[in-house]
C-alpha cells in the first residue's frame, strides 16, 4: 500500500544579529550599492558567538516550532533528516545532535550533504520513507552557520557578502488525503563541476598536516570558493529544467503554479525564473533581501515565511526548486 505524505508543521529560526551591507565595510572593501545591485541582499543574520547558537541548535529551535505546529510531540517523530554544509563537527553530523538536544527517543538520524539543494533532497528522501509506509512523521531540517567559516576580508568578499545563517524545519507526515501533499520530487547532479563551488579542505583529500606543512599564507582552501558567473549561468538553466520537469510529471502547466519558492541564491536568479515562467509577484516568494543565501536552510525558511504570511492556501500548487554546489539541483511539487 502506498501512502501520501504532507507537510504538517513548519518553523524557522534566524540569529538576532543583523549584519547590513554597510556593516561589512569594517572587514572588506565593498558597498551597499554593489551588493544590492548584484544580489538583491540588503542584510543577513550572522550568529553572535556570545549567544552560543550553532548549526544544530538553530535546527533545534526551528524544529520545536515545526513539531508544535504539526500538533505533535517529539515522541511522535520517527526519523530525522538534517541538511547542512556547515556541521558543528566534521563528524558526526547534525541529525544526532538534534536527537540529543531535543531529548528524543533513539530514532534514526540521517545527514544530507547537498548544499543549496539539501532541503529538496531531504524532503524527497522523507517522502519516499513515508510513501512506503516505513515512517509516519519525519522531521526534516535545513540549517547553516556560514558566518563561522567565511573569509572576512576583501579577498573573500565575492563569496562572503552573499551568505547568511539560519535554520528551517518541516514535519512531513503520513496522510490519507488523495491528490494532496508531495506529488513528486526530481533530483539531479553533475559532479564534473564539483570544483566550481566548493570548500576544498580540510578534508581527507587535503588533510590538516598537509595544509600546515605547506605554511602558505595565501592558502585559502579552507574558505568557500565560488566561480560566481559560471554558477549563475548554470543555475538559471537548471532551475528552469527542474521546474518544467516537475510540472510535466504531473500534467501541469506554468499557469498552475500558485507559489514558487526558489532557493535564495541571488535575487537576479529568482527574477529571471519569474520572468521566464511569467509568474506574478504574489506567485514567487523571496527573502534573500533580509537573510542572504542560507544554503540548505533557504527554501525551508522561505516556505515557512510564505505560509506564515498567509500566501499559501489549501489546494495551492507549491513548487520548491534549488540549485547549488555539486552541482546538484532539483524540485519538489506539492499540492497544499
Ligand atoms: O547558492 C548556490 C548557488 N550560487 C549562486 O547561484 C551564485 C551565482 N553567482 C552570483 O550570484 C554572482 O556571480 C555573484 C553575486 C557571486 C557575483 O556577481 P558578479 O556580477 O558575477 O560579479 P563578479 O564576481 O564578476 O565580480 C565583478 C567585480 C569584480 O571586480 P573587477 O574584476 O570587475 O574589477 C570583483 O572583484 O566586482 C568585484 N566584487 C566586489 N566589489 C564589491 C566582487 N565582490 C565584490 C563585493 N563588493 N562584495
Amino acid at each position: 500500500m502506498m501512502y501520501n505524505s504532507k507537510i504538517t508543521g513548519l518553523g524557522y529560526y534566524v540569529p538576532e544579529n543583523v549584519v547590513t551591507n554597510n556593516d561589512l565595510k569594517q572587514w572588506m572593501d565593498t558597498s551597499d550599492e554593489w551588493v544590492q545591485e548584484r544580489t538583491g541582499i540588503k542584510e543577513r543574520r550572522w550568529i553572535d558567538p556570545a549567544t552560543g547558537d550553532n548549526t544544530s541548535s538553530m535546527g533545534v529551535k526551528a524544529a520545536r516550532i515545526a513539531i508544535d505546529r504539526a500538533g505533535l510531540t517529539k515522541e511522535d517523530i520517527d526519523f530525522i533528516i538534517f541538511a547542512t554544509l556547515s556541521p558543528d563537527m566534521y563528524f558526526p553530523g547534525g541529525g544526532v545532535r538534534v536527537q540529543d538536544m531535543l531529548d528524543m527517543p533513539t530514532v534514526g538520524a540521517l545527514d544530507v550533504r547537498n548544499q543549496c539543494s539539501g532541503f529538496i533532497y531531504s524532503l524527497s528522501v522523507a517522502d519516499q520513507f513515508i510513501k512506503t509506509g516505513m515512517y509516519k512523521n519525519i522531521l526534516v531540517i535545513g540549517s547553516e552557520n556560514h558566518s563561522g567559516g567565511l573569509e572576512r576580508s576583501t579577498r573573500g568578499r565575492g563569496v562572503t557578502v552573499i551568505f547568511g545563517d539560519g535554520a528551517g524545519a518541516a514535519v512531513l507526515s503520513r496522510s490519507s488525503e488523495k491528490g494532496k501533499g508531495i506529488l513528486s520530487s526530481h533530483l539531479h547532479s553533475e559532479g564534473k563541476y564539483a570544483r566550481e563551488l566548493m570548500l576544498d579542505g580540510p578534508a581527507t583529500g587535503r588533510w590538516v598536516p598537509e595544509i600546515l606543512a605547506e605554511n602558505n599564507p595565501d592558502d585559502v582552501s579552507y574558505y568557500p570558493y565560488m566561480n560566481g558567473q559560471f554558477v549563475f549561468k548554470h543555475a538559471v538553466v537548471r532551475f528552469s529544467e527542474a521546474i518544467i520537469e516537475g510540472l510535466q510529471a504531473n500534467g501541469l502547466q506554468k499557469e498552475d503554479i500558485d507559489m514558487l519558492i526558489p532557493h535564495q541564491a541571488n535575487l537576479r536568479i529568482s527574477q529571471f525564473i519569474q520572468k521566464k515562467f511569467q509568474l506574478s509577484d504574489d506567485c514567487v516568494y523571496n527573502n534573500i533581501m533580509r537573510y542572504g543565501n542560507t544554503t540548505a536552510a533557504s527554501v525551508i525558511i522561505a516556505l515557512t515565511e510564505a505560509w506564515e504570511e498567509g500566501k499559501i492556501h489549501d489546494g495551492d500548487l507549491v513548487v520548491l526548486a534549488a540549485f547549488g554546489s555539486g552541482f546538484t539541483w532539483g524540485s519538489v511539487i506539492i499540492r497544499w
